[in-house]
């Protein structure tokens, strides 16, 4: 069997890592892939936003099975070409992928099946050019989001009333996001601790794949500009049975039923963002309709079970539980500069192997030239711990980080803590 794996960041490579310990027969592709992923399969040069371009491709390496990664060729249809061509995805259709890729949209079915949110209110770009929206009728705090895909840079945290002056103009004025900006989601803000819950999904039933901790802040003690995660780990101490059953009750049950409803058909993993209160209450922050980087580096480890078959299976429309064990700390290198302007191309110095009995890397931005290995985006490598709890895992990957040297490299102390 042939699989391809679209992406090309640390995710993808966590992921083709997984199913090829899952499935060591099969033959494995990446579009585009990274300097990890060159060491599992084929990378093939695409477009991975180009639905009719990966299509192609499938169609010249006779690919069975096709694993998406990111948002944006989900959103973009790329699965439902693809199974037109009778081909076998894992990942959400377009029409699903709405989800993620419009938040006025998500909000609105979590409206319609009465799923714990933030009270918000939807306006457009012209209701702002009529005056109907603007800065001066809002009060802070407040939460202002641009509905379409921006990359996670789309959210406005608005604490003073200079925040909600810069982010309508950032929005509607520099139209800094494009058409993906033309509709907001303004919302209540709230306050509690943050957590990513992921499952499998098939046919609008699902299975869950645990919790992760994400860190989006640069630096250490969440100070610095968001980016798009600077490390991670799984399990999370705050998520017990009790907060499991509620998310599954109250949130990704009516979820499903209401797509189901809709006429809908939800297939691949579904990524709930949640803030939880400090009477343990959940909160849907944003839906996601892919694994979250860097939270697919620390969940594929701790797969205790065939996540090949778990993804194909769902793919056809049979469910498989899948366990989880032990536990996995991610941490970030990123080139200094990221999530503004970066270097590339400095050179990746690893000691020692690339895994271990207590540590794997996974590449995002690398590729190689020449036999060396050489940055080629703002996130470098993810250095991931693995151990029976947190501690461990969190030692781990702290140890191996001694063994890589790159030039002009930053990563964060406290991932963990
Ligand atoms: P989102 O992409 O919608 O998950 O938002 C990105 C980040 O903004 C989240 O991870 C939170 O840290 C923050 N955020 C989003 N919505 C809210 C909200 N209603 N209240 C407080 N913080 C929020
Ligand atoms: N780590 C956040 C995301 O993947 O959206």
């Amino acid at each position: 069997m042939r699989v391809l794996v679209l992406g090309g960041g640390g995710r993808e490579h966590a992921i083709g890592w997984r199913l090829k310990k899952d499935f060591p027969q099969g033959e494995f592709f990446f579009t585009p892939g990274n300097g990890g992923t060159e060491r599992i399969g084929v990378n093939i040069v695409s477009n991975p936003e180009n639905a009719y371009e990966i299509a192609s491709i499938c169609a010249e390496l006779k690919i069975d099975f096709i694993f998406v990664g990111p948002e944006n060729p989900l959103a973009g249809g790329v699965v439902d070409i693809l199974e037109k061509e009778g081909r076998i995805c894992f990942g959400p259709n377009q029409k699903a992928s709405k989800l993620e890729a419009s938040k006025a949209f998500a909000k609105k079915v979590m409206e319609r099946a009465k799923i714990p949110t933030a009270d918000f209110k939807i306006y457009t770009k012209e209701d702002f050019v009529e005056g109907k929206i603007s800065p001066e009728k809002l009060k802070t705090p407040i939460v202002i989001k641009a509905s379409g895909l921006c990359a996670g840079k789309g959210v406005f945290v608005c604490k003073e009333k200079k925040d909600i002056q810069n982010a309508f103009e950032r929005i509607f004025v520099k139209r800094e996001f494009g058409d993906e900006g033309n509709e907001i989601v303004i919302e209540d803000f709230l306050e509690g601790r943050e957590i990513s819950y992921f499952a499998l999904c098939s046919r609008n039933e699902f299975v869950s794949l645990g919790f992760a901790r994400d860190y989006k802040r640069l630096l250490d003690g969440d100070a610095g500009p968001n980016t798009g995660g600077m490390g991670s780990y799984t399990p999370v101490e705050y998520a017990d049975e009790k907060l499991k059953k509620d998310i599954e009750t109250k949130i990704v049950k009516p979820l499903m039923n209401e797509l189901e409803k809709e006429g809908i058909k939800y297939t691949g993993i579904l990524y709930v963002g949640l803030m939880i209160d400090d009477k343990g209450n959940p909160y849907v922050l944003e839906f996601n309709v892919r694994l979250g980087d860097p939270e697919t580096q620390v969940l594929m480890p701790c797969i205790d079970g065939n996540f090949f078959d778990a993804a194909i299976n769902a793919a056809e429309g049979k469910l498989v539980n899948i366990p989880i064990k032990n536990s996995a700390l991610c941490v970030v290198i990123s080139a200094k500069g990221y999530p503004e302007k970066y270097q590339k191309g400095m050179q990746i110095k690893i000691e020692g192997e690339e895994e271990g009995e207590n540590f794997v890397i996974f590449h995002a931005g690398t590729r190689r030239e020449n036999g060396k290995l050489i940055s080629s985006g703002g996130r470098i490598l993810g250095v991931v711990g693995l151990g029976k709890n947190k501690d461990e895992a969190r030692k781990s990957a702290y140890e191996k980080i001694k063994d890589i040297n790159i030039p002009d490299s930053h990563y964060r102390r406290d991932i963990g803590l």
